[in-house]
């Protein structure tokens, strides 16, 4: 085991850390040992994940002397679904896991959300540890403690907040990601240079490329800058009552794009927050908050690296339907569109007083 780095999430009585580094999973069960009560856990991953990773955990935990159950989910997002929660709370209780128990979610963020959600009900709350597996949950979705699961009127709008006991981020993992899972996740690493960290952003138009191809220590810089940068806002906002609304930076499009396409994977979440990204952006600099040129470089950047930067052009898109996908969006208050915007790069805010006419104009401009 090489730890990288160790960030603490400061919550009083729900702090906890997120260790990042390589060969993490096969100390998997050292690593528990300080966050446990009782030897005695359930692992919950899916086939896909099971496959690579499972035997690896399973032979240090019986090293460790830790008991556990294993819950193998069928992948994909259909399983984050009132279906895959029963399913999920039923194998848990099965399992017999009690309150002072430990779940583990191996996976994605569809694992990761969903176990999350089990754990925060069952038995009213049971503590859960996240081994996120891929980029976008490494750097996101794992930590910060989000949950849900997705109905017909959107993704992620029932959940709870339930923070976990501990993160572990093992970024050897990445190197089995097809090349565009791993691509989505760069954007949300991107997002965070864009809302608070030039410096980062600069790193990353140096760096970027490399990580993407596999330079181990340029992504465990990486995936450790974003967990400080997480760590540090759910921190001071845990809830969402303010500026962690930030971290939603290019998602009020992207939940859009993806709606409008019914997340048919012609365009998956993390190149729709790319796209969305450019267009808040876009929006930033009609409203005279950040320089044409902060803008290219934006584009430019995500261009580069090979995610895209605009609506798929070969779709009829509808102005009004757009609009309406947004209204969706969890931000929505007194039923004004919010949005995440920035006065340049590295100054994310959150705007609740955009003229719609200025959204519409950049929409008309974007979607034509
Ligand atoms: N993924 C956004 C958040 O955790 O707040």
């Amino acid at each position: 085991m090489s730890v990288f780095g160790r960030v603490a999430v400061p919550l009083k009585s729900r702090s906890y850390d997120i260790v990042v580094g390589s060969g993490l999973l096969a100390d998997t069960g050292k690593l528990l040992k300080d966050v446990i009560s009782r030897p005695r856990t359930a692992v919950v991953t899916d086939a896909n994940v099971a496959d690579l990773y499972l035997a690896d955990i399973a032979k240090s935990m019986n090293d460790s002397h830790i008991a556990f159950s294993e819950i193998i989910l069928p992948p994909g997002e259909q399983t984050k679904s009132f279906d895959g929660l029963m399913e999920l709370a039923d194998q848990l209780l099965s399992a017999r896991i009690e309150r002072g128990d430990t779940i583990i979610a191996l996976g994605g963020g569809v694992v990761g959300d969903l176990t999350g959600f089990a754990a925060s009900i069952l038995r009213r709350g049971v503590q859960i540890v996240q081994m996120p597996t891929s980029l976008l949950a490494q750097v996101d979705a794992s930590i910060g403690g989000k949950t849900g699961i997705n109905t017909s009127h959107g993704k992620n709008l029932i959940g709870t907040f339930h923070q976990p006991g501990l993160v572990i981020a093992d970024v050897d993992v990445l190197d089995t990601l097809p090349p565009r899972e791993f691509l989505a996740g760069y954007a949300e690493v991107v997002k965070y240079g864009l809302l608070g960290d030039v410096k980062f952003f600069e790193w990353l138009e140096e760096n970027g490329a490399a990580m993407i191809a596999g330079d181990i220590d340029a992504r465990k810089y990486a995936v450790l800058s974003c967990a400080r940068a997480k760590a540090e806002i759910v921190a001071d906002d845990e809830m969402e009552m303010g500026h962690r609304a930030l971290l939603n930076l290019g998602h009020t499009f992207g939940h859009a794009i993806e709606a409008e396409l019914g997340y048919d994977g012609r365009i998956v979440h993390g190149e729709a927050v790319a796209i969305g990204m450019v267009m808040a952006f876009e929006l930033s600099h009609r409203l005279d908050l950040c320089s044409a040129d902060d803008v290219a470089r934006v584009r430019s950047h995500l261009h580069g690296v090979g995610l895209p930067v605009a609506p798929p052009s070969d779709y009829n898109w509808d102005v009004t339907k757009f609009i309406d996908h947004m209204r969706q969006d969890k931000k929505v208050q007194n039923d004004a569109l919010t949005f995440v915007l920035a006065k340049g790069i590295g100054h994310g805010v959150v705007a609740r007083d955009v003229p719609e006419s200025q959204v519409i104009q950049l929409l008309e401009a974007k979607l034509a």
